[in-house]
């Protein structure tokens, strides 16, 4: 008799054809069945317990099937469980709007509040309505000439064919690249890409320099620059200084242009604050918000902007101004409520602080490995920490990634118990919030274990 773990795991290789993964991979990796999970923990049905420190793709805020949400969720299944948003309305949708205007980011002396709010269902369809919001925005006032985007270089904001546009990641974007409009790149503010001498601060001037340069010659032909404050998340953890993010506002009023900021991974307290724009001190233009915002359970995006934008759009019909952008699925009653649970919880504890203490304790944890012969760099924003993998520590030379190292971090971690998904040669920790000190400490014990085992 088959054990259930391999039966289920044979019933999916014949049908199941899995995200972001080589399916040949899985002729010696294992697929892992889960039954059920609670908190920071995935059980499966093998019965053994795997620790989820990327918080199943940086989804799960609270920790797996919060009993708050769980409740709100199975409330709302028993009055209304969807109805589209085009002509109708209903109570959790009304509810989280009011609630995101209400914490969106402010800036002192910045007339500009993020008072709309656009629901989608997922972070690269928050994406795609932002891009299409401001180009539209621009033909609607008469300027259809703008209709190129700036990215940052290194960037990530999905996979759909106008996210995978501005995503800077070979991996993901190099195929496509025939079917993909053609944004300006501009150098990302990275911190680990320092030259010697130079200071978080320098590497961000020297970021806004270039940029000033690329809107000097392109802002007459573009919408938007869009950026990941504070952490570009999937190209590889690299983290920049706030600086920057209060420059690039600036730049993008000196040349009128718009700016779209990307919280989809690091919203709702990831890095030290509710929204990392808080830590530059601006409001964006956009704000686009996804993953945390259900704290893991159901897919929900929203983009919030002003009203500056919202009133490009509204008149006559005849005037044909209307953005006609649609998902069947927007703002779902479900999705709106455990979104409205998850920021009550936000609200309501003492989450920020809570997360200072254990972000400190993660890098108390972490502070030695900076002397390992291969590690590159240790860096932390908040509730994300980052081990960079090198070849070569005097010259940074990495890994060539046809070695798969990070591979070999993340069998160990599943043998051990812990889920670690490096990034290529960055191993990185974004643990859900209700994570304890041990358990930190045990993420770490085996991410160390996993990297010496790779080194072989
Ligand atoms: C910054 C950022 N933007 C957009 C996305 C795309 O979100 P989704 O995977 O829900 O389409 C991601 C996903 O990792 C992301 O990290």
């Amino acid at each position: 008799m088959p054990s259930p773990t391999a039966e289920l795991v044979a019933r999916d290789l014949a049908v199941v054809w899995h995200p972001c993964t080589q399916m040949h991979d899985h002729q010696t990796l294992p697929m892992l069945p889960i039954a059920s999970a609670q908190g920071v923990w995935l059980h499966g049905h093998d019965g053994k317990a795997y620790l989820d420190a990327v918080s199943s793709w940086w989804t799960c805020l609270l920790g797996h099937r919060d009993p708050r949400i769980v409740a709100a969720l199975k409330d709302q299944l028993d009055t209304l469980d969807h109805v589209m948003l085009a002509g109708f309305t209903h109570e959790p949708a009304i509810d989280l709007a009011e609630e995101l205007v209400r914490i969106a980011p402010r800036a002192v002396g910045d007339a500009r509040e993020l008072r709309r709010v656009f629901y989608a269902d997922n972070g690269s369809s928050a994406v795609e309505v932002a891009l299409k919001l401001s180009f539209h925005y621009w033909r609607n006032i008469g300027r259809g000439e703008r209709t190129r985007f700036i990215a940052l270089t290194g960037g990530y904001h999905g996979e759909t064919l106008g996210a995978l546009s501005v995503t800077d990641v070979p991996l993901y974007r190099q195929t496509y690249a025939p079917l993909l409009l053609e944004p300006i790149f501009a150098p990302s503010p990275d911190a680990y890409a320092c030259a010697p001498g130079e200071t978080a601060i320098d590497c961000a001037q020297r970021a806004l320099a270039a940029m000033r340069g690329l809107l000097e010659r392109h802002a007459h032909e573009v919408c938007a620059v869009i950026v990941e404050p504070l952490v570009q998340c999937a190209g590889g953890m690299r983290m920049h200084h706030p600086s920057y993010l209060s420059g690039l506002r600036a730049l993008c009023d000196d040349f009128d242009v718009h700016l779209i900021a990307d919280e989809i991974a690091v919203g709702f307290g990831r890095t030290g604050s509710l929204f990392a724009c808080e830590q530059g001190a601006i409001v964006p233009d956009f704000l686009c918000l996804s993953k945390g915002l259900t704290g893991g359970t159901l897919p929900l995006s929203a983009v919030l902007t002003h009203e500056q934008v919202y009133a490009a759009f509204y008149a006559e019909y005849s005037a044909g101004k209307a953005f006609l952008h649609s998902h069947s699925y927007t703002g779902n009653p479900l999705a709106c409520r455990a979104a409205l649970a998850t920021l009550t919880v936000l609200r309501e504890e003492p989450i920020l602080e809570r997360n200072r203490a254990l972000a400190a304790h993660l890098a108390k944890r972490i502070a030695p490995l900076a002397a390992h012969p291969h590690i590159g760099d240790v860096r932390q924003t908040g509730m994300i920490a980052a081990l960079e993998l090198v070849a070569n520590k005097s010259t940074r030379a990495p890994f060539p990634g046809s070695e798969r190292r990070g591979l070999r971090v993340y069998r160990h971690g599943l043998e051990r118990g812990v889920v670690l998904r490096p990034l290529g040669n960055v191993i990185y920790f974004m643990p859900p919030y209700c994570i304890t000190p041990e358990e930190i400490d045990l993420m770490v014990e085996v991410a160390v274990e996993g990297i010496e085992l790779a080194l072989r």
